[in-house]
């Protein structure tokens, strides 16, 4: 018989991927969905007839007890919450509920209802914020820099509770930065190569964003949910750091780009670069907006997965320079003429 499992979160960018990715080892895929007023399923469109959703919401412990009962996973996936870092300042007690207490309700959930599965958390890089060590390792200490890299470091330890307390086979997977065409146009990355896509098009002459110095270890999403999954299939639970162990600036993604896309960049002074197309049909301008820099920042970020390369036998496929073709040619494909659009690939 198939092995089942729940996803949370399965509409978000991860949630499609390791829904795929479950589908492929032979699950049967249950994902848990909320209610809003508009269908918000691209994501996972080209899979839904394979798939089970359920309704719930992680502010409603009723609903996450009847997901996981009628699921009847052995695995489940905690991969829902604010995730956006800038919304966690201005939604702060949401993002707690949300990001932090969601994981007690749905930890009750599978206590009660599905003791025997196995559960992961979706840890974070922002736990570690203003970082005490370089590089980042599972035993570098947190500080959490946001209202939301605080709430995943609530989540990371009552994770670990549960693990201790009820002899729960729970695992935090402390997931840096991963991005892909399916991810949300708000996080940094897409709104760089959705913004060079339109700007190539002549849809858009101005790209605004805020510190392009903060630096990130990105890697691919699709790459990353592997080390969900194969978390879950070790023989103890335990903790791992997820990473690429290479970190670059927001800048250096900006010009990859655009370079992608056969643009020049041409700097122009402090805080103002300057885009050349490729047939000089106008200016096009990177220009740094205050509104898109954060109360408290999180500068650095650079992992070490020895511990998953080791224990999990997990390796990152994508480099980053793979990685932004694949994100820049996705938004090209979706914004020009006689595509049928739609917000991911
Ligand atoms: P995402 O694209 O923002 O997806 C978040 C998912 O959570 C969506 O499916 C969303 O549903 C769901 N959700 C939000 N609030 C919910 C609620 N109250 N009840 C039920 N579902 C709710 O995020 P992602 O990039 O896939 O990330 C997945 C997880 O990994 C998140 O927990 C994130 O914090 C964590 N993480 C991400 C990264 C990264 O770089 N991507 C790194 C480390 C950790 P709707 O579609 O209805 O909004
Ligand atoms: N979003 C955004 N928009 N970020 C910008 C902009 C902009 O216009 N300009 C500069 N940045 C900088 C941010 O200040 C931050 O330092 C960096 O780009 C990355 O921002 P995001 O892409 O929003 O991601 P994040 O690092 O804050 O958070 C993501 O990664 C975490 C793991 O470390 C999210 O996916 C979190 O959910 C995840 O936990």
């Amino acid at each position: 018989m198939a092995k089942r499992c729940l996803i949370t979160g399965i509409t978000g960018q991860d949630g499609s991927y390791l829904a795929e990715w479950m589908l492929a080892k032979g699950y049967q895929v249950y994902g848990l969905v909320r209610r809003s007023s508009t269908l918000n399923f691209a994501r996972i469109e080209h899979i839904q007839d394979r798939l089970t959703l359920l309704p719930g919401d992680l502010l409603d412990p009723a609903s996450l007890i009847d997901a996981v009962k009628t699921a009847a996973p052995e695995e489940v996936y905690n991969l829902a919450a604010q995730s956006f870092v800038q919304t966690s300042w201005n939604q702060p007690v949401l993002t707690g509920e949300f990001t932090a207490l969601g994981v007690t309700r749905l930890l009750e959930a599978v206590r009660l209802a599905a003791p025997e599965a196995r559960f992961y958390q979706a840890s974070s890089s922002e736990m570690f914020g203003k970082v005490k060590e370089t590089p980042q390792t599972e035993e570098t200490p947190f500080h959490p820099r946001s209202p939301y890299g605080v709430a995943k470091v609530y989540g990371h330890y009552i994770t670990l509770n549960y693990r201790e307390s009820y002899d729960l086979f729970a695992c935090s997977g402390i997931l840096f930065n991963h991005e892909s065409p399916r991810r949300g146009l708000e996080f940094v990355t897409r709104k760089i190569t959705d913004a060079a896509a339109r700007i190539k098009l002549g849809l858009a002459d101005e790209l605004r964003l805020g510190n392009l110095d903060s630096q990130r270890d990105w890697g691919f999403a699709g790459d990353y949910v592997k080390a969900m999954w194969l978390m879950l299939q070790q023989a103890t639970p335990d903790d791992f750091v997820v990473g690429t162990g290479r970190t670059t600036t927001v800048r250096y993604f900006v010009e990859q780009s655009f370079a992608a896309l056969g643009m020049d960049l041409e700097w122009t002074g402090e805080g103002l670069r300057e885009v050349g197309r490729e047939q000089a049909t106008g200016r096009a301008v990177v220009r740094i907006d205050e509104r898109y820099f954060r109360p408290a920042e999180v500068n650095l970020l650079l992992s070490d997965p020895t511990k998953a390369k080791v224990g999990l036998g997990w390796t990152p496929e994508v480099s980053l320079e793979q990685l932004i073709e694949m994100m820049v040619r996705a938004d090209l494909e979706r914004l020009s003429p006689g595509s049928c659009g739609g917000p991911t690939e």
